[in-house]
């Protein structure tokens, strides 16, 4: 049998070194060097945050001026930086919107999330469980999200993969997949980003300002 992911690989030492919490904030980084996701000043919401290493990379980001909102099913050890706030919640709670609102109110400039559930070893279910998780995230940005706005989120290419980017490329100007080098080798991971968030088309009858 192979070893799973090369023992502690480079990324994992190279997070330890830099002070980061995990080794997925190499992911996020690449990311956000790639794309203009983030801007100084921006506030960012990212779904699935702990143990933080992607609010570690995004708080840099936004700078002192912008706003992180992380949440999570579990508690996420809090930050110095006082522009990162993180609350425990589920996304998939009957509650979620009002409590998000009520805590982190919208708009955001961007809406990152990086869930993944508990995984149960049967592909079917956990790639249903991961596109549960993703459309919510989608929900979320599409309708808490400026114009413009951004959103980038984890899923496992299988499954309703091609029917969840149509979705995605339905509300934003343009799609974009990304597969950060920090991706264990065999994982079936991919990002997708959607870049600017199209305005909401106006409905019948309603005047525009
Ligand atoms: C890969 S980890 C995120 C790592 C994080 N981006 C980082 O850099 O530290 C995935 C996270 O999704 C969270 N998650 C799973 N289901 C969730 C749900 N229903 N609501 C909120 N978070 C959820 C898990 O608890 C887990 O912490």
């Amino acid at each position: 049998m192979g070893k799973p992911y090369r023992q502690k690989d480079n990324y994992f030492k190279k997070a330890k070194q830099e002070g980061l919490r995990a080794r997925s904030a190499f992911k996020v980084d690449e990311i956000l060097k790639r794309f203009p996701v983030v801007k100084k000043g921006a506030a960012v919401l990212d779904l699935g945050a702990a143990p933080g290493g992607f609010l570690q990379i995004l708080a840099d980001a936004v700078g002192p001026k912008g706003r992180v909102f992380g949440v999570d099913i579990v508690r996420i050890r809090p930050f110095s930086q006082q522009n990162v706030k993180t609350e425990v919640l589920d996304v998939l709670a009957d509650d979620f919107d009002a409590r998000l609102e009520e805590l982190f109110p919208a708009p955001y400039d961007a809406v990152i999330s990086d869930m993944a559930p508990k995984t149960s070893g049967v592909r079917n279910v956990d790639e249903a469980r991961s596109l549960r998780l993703v459309r919510k995230a989608l929900e979320v940005a599409t309708t808490r999200g400026r114009p413009g706005s951004y959103f980038v989120a984890k899923l496992f290419m299988g499954g309703e993969f091609e029917e969840f980017r149509a979705e995605v490329r339905a509300a934003y100007e343009d799609v974009k997949l990304v597969r950060p080098e920090a991706t264990r080798g065999a994982s079936m991971e991919v990002y997708v980003v959607g870049l600017r968030l199209k305005a909401a088309p106006v409905a019948d009858g309603q005047a525009t300002p």
